[in-house]
């Protein structure tokens, strides 16, 4: 290659060097503190892999930036902000909740079944159609509905308790976050379907098909990095941005539904959206919903709640674990909670105070406030 050739490529490398940097300027002219990342790509590396490294990093950072009360990152060239100030919060929350209300536009529309499923997703939606669907999946969470669901969570509760005692005489180490997930699986699969699964005791399809699914691999990786920079490449390909995992969930729910035609109603998060789904007919009715909306509500619901539930009691149990004197005060208070109430009861659970503040908001903060005392 001639000087020239050289010559021109290194202007092409500084000038798109700099393009980045222009752009992940976006927090520093704002004022807002961020934290190094890598030209083009920014942050994302960071927070594709949901594990150990992505709360590290969450932690590093929110103790680096305390008392900024924000930091900014970045996407490849989106700016996200990271917040924890509970003014600030509720602003955006509450009181200017209508400037706020659309999530960040995940264009998950390749063309493949399984990403279109995906896009109808609940948290994928934006405005009206966010406020309608919303409508249809809140009732599942009244108290009435949560009171009825108590005794098959507690029938799983009982499942994990019984599993962890015996592996703990089995085994030195007991893998308790694996368990969690297993657990927090049966029981929405049990609450909100009606599907009975023992995950903990058979190391069913079902329980595999959703560990695989949570377990981000490079192909995923670099399948969202060609989405993201060579979409037409990636239409092109046939590719498809969620993993063979939701086909199966979407055949699970879709048996679930078939089943509710002939079999009894429960009231629970598959019924309303049946009804919603048969009401939608009527011309007076203000929510469309297709059958893939329905099957992309379901599988958004066993996503949603598992990983996040499943992680809450991993570092809640960790830090009880680690702060025997508050595990004492916390069995107290559960001891005495079931000598009131003669077992432990949906009601003794609202009266839990300790046991809220345990598990309540910044997990890592209600235990500082607890422990300080
Ligand atoms: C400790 C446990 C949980 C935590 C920390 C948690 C956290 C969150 C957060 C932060 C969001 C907002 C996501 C966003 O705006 O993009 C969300 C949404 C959602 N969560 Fe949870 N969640 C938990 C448990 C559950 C459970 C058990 C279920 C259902 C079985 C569930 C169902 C949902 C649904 C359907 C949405 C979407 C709501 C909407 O877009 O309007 N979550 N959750």
């Amino acid at each position: 290659m001639g000087v020239e050739t050289w010559l021109l490529l290194a202007t092409v490398a500084v000038l798109t060097w700099l393009y980045s940097r222009w752009r992940h300027s976006y927090w520093s002219s704002k004022g807002v503190p961020s934290p190094p990342g890598l030209p083009f790509i920014g942050h994302f590396h960071k927070s594709f892999f949901i594990n150990n490294r992505l709360w590290e990093s969450f932690q590093e950072n929110y103790t680096k930036f305390y008392h900024s009360s924000m930091y900014g990152l970045y996407e490849f060239f989106s700016p996200v902000l990271v917040i924890w100030d509970a003014d600030i919060m509720r602003h955006i929350l509450v009181k200017d909740s209508e400037s706020f209300i659309d999530r960040r536009d995940f264009n998950m529309k390749t063309g493949q079944e399984r990403d279109e499923i995906m896009a109808e997703m609940l948290t994928l939606k934006t405005g009206a159609e966010w406020k309608g669907l919303r409508a249809i999946m809140t009732p599942t969470f009244t108290s009435g509905k949560i009171k009825s669901m108590f005794p098959l969570v507690c029938d799983k509760a009982d499942a994990l308790v019984k599993f962890a005692m015996k592996e703990a005489v089995e085994n030195p180490h007991v893998e308790m976050k694996k368990h969690f997930g297993r657990f927090t699986m049966d029981t929405i699969a049990s609450c909100a379907f009606g599907i009975e699964c023992n995950s903990m005791v058979d190391n069913d399809e079902f329980t595999r098909k959703v560990e695989a699914f949570f377990t981000p691999n490079i192909l995923g990786l670099i399948k969202g990095l060609c989405f993201g920079f060579m979409p037409r490449l990636f239409k092109l390909l046939g590719l498809s941005l969620n993993p063979p995992e939701v086909d199966f969930f979407a055949d699970v729910v879709q048996q679930a539904v078939a089943a509710r035609k002939v079999g009894q109603r429960r009231g629970d998060f598959l019924d309303l959206m049946l009804e919603a789904r048969d009401s939608s007919d009527d011309p007076s009715s203000k929510h469309v919903l297709t059958d893939r909306t329905l099957v992309a509500q379901s599988v958004l619901f066993l996503a949603a709640g598992y990983e996040t539930t499943a992680s809450l009691m991993a570092f809640s149990s960790f830090l009880l674990a680690k702060n025997k004197d508050q595990q004492h005060r916390l069995r107290d208070e559960l001891q005495q909670m079931v000598a009131e109430h003669g077992d432990i009861t949906y009601q003794a659970i609202m009266e839990a105070k300790l046991l809220d503040a345990c598990l309540q908001g910044d997990n890592i903060n209600s235990f500082q406030i607890i422990f300080k005392k």
